[in-house]
């Protein structure tokens, strides 16, 4: 995480020491400056996740904040909602035991082109639990050694839609909200292993158990204890935050550094959140 410094208009708390930061003193329902987007997204590229409490935004209003920050885009597995093809719902019912995406990882990156960033708001949340962590990828990268991070930077890995634990944790939404187009499709794609940052300039980890199969030119068995090191690395707990949510809560988290993975400890209660990703670059 960047030192805290100040900004304009808006005030910016970390939550944690590794990422993430609570920005006060914003209405994103109403028209928000070009001078107080750019500030927000300054807090964004530094603390890589930010949040934002009591926000009562409509459809039409979540997604006009998201088209201030990127380009929203459909996502492949589950349909979006009537009439907003770009916002999908996230839910977890009384009687399920499964939840969305819940493993951690970057978001779609079996994609050529993986979102830059997600945006999640809470409609409805349990009585307790339903917390969600994120993990810091610069920091992973520089906390491994010289050498490990010598070796890191000629690989590429193999990323796939298809891999049993988080392909699990989709079937609930795709059942019940009508199947995407492309929902029986397997996308895979290969990026490098440490990506730089296409704004910050800064190096970071792209690997996640969700998605990740294998290194390139390499089989699944040889890249196994390697990428299950990496794997343990970037979620230790010093380089996470977590935060627990309240209805009206909204999270803007940046793909291209930083991992996330929803905590399933709310049985019997319904979690129930709107999700927006935006349009990224090819990895480099
Ligand atoms: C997701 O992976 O987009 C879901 C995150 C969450 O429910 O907290």
């Amino acid at each position: 995480m960047t030192a805290c410094r100040a900004y304009h208009g808006i005030e910016v708390t970390p939550i944690a020491g590794a990422l993430g930061a609570e920005i006060a003193g914003v209405d994103l329902g109403r028209e928000l400056s070009d001078e107080l987007v750019s500030e927000i997204r300054r807090a964004w590229l530094d603390h890589l996740v930010v949040f934002f409490r009591d926000q009562t935004l409509s459809l039409p209003e979540f997604l006009a904040f998201a088209r201030r920050i990127g380009r929203p885009v459909e996502y492949p597995f589950v349909k979006g909602i009537e009439g907003f093809p770009e916002i999908i719902t996230v839910t977890k019912l009384p009687h399920e035991t499964v939840n969305f995406g819940g493993i951690w990882h970057s978001d779609t990156v079996y994609l050529d082109r993986p979102p830059m960033a997600t945006m999640l708001i809470a409609r409805e949340v349990p009585p307790f639990g339903g917390d969600t962590l994120w993990s810091n990828m610069y920091a992973a990268y520089e906390s491994l050694s010289p050498g490990m991070q010598r070796l890191l930077e000629g690989l590429r890995a193999v990323n796939s839609s298809a891999m049993a634990d988080v392909s699990k944790t989709r079937e609930d939404r795709i059942r019940d909200s009508g199947t995407a187009e492309d929902a029986t499709r397997v996308y895979e794609s290969e990026h490098p292993v440490v990506r730089t940052h296409p704004e910050t300039g800064r190096r970071a980890l792209y690997v996640n158990v969700a998605h990740t199969s294998r290194f390139v030119d390499m089989t699944e068995d040889e890249s196994r204890p390697l990428l299950a090191y990496l794997f343990a690395h970037s979620t230790r707990p010093e380089l996470t935050c977590r935060f627990p949510w309240r209805e009206g809560s909204l999270a803007l988290w940046d793909n291209r550094c930083a991992m996330h993975n929803p905590i399933n400890d709310y049985h019997g209660h319904t979690r129930t959140m709107h999700r927006i990703t935006l349009a990224g670059d090819v990895p480099a």
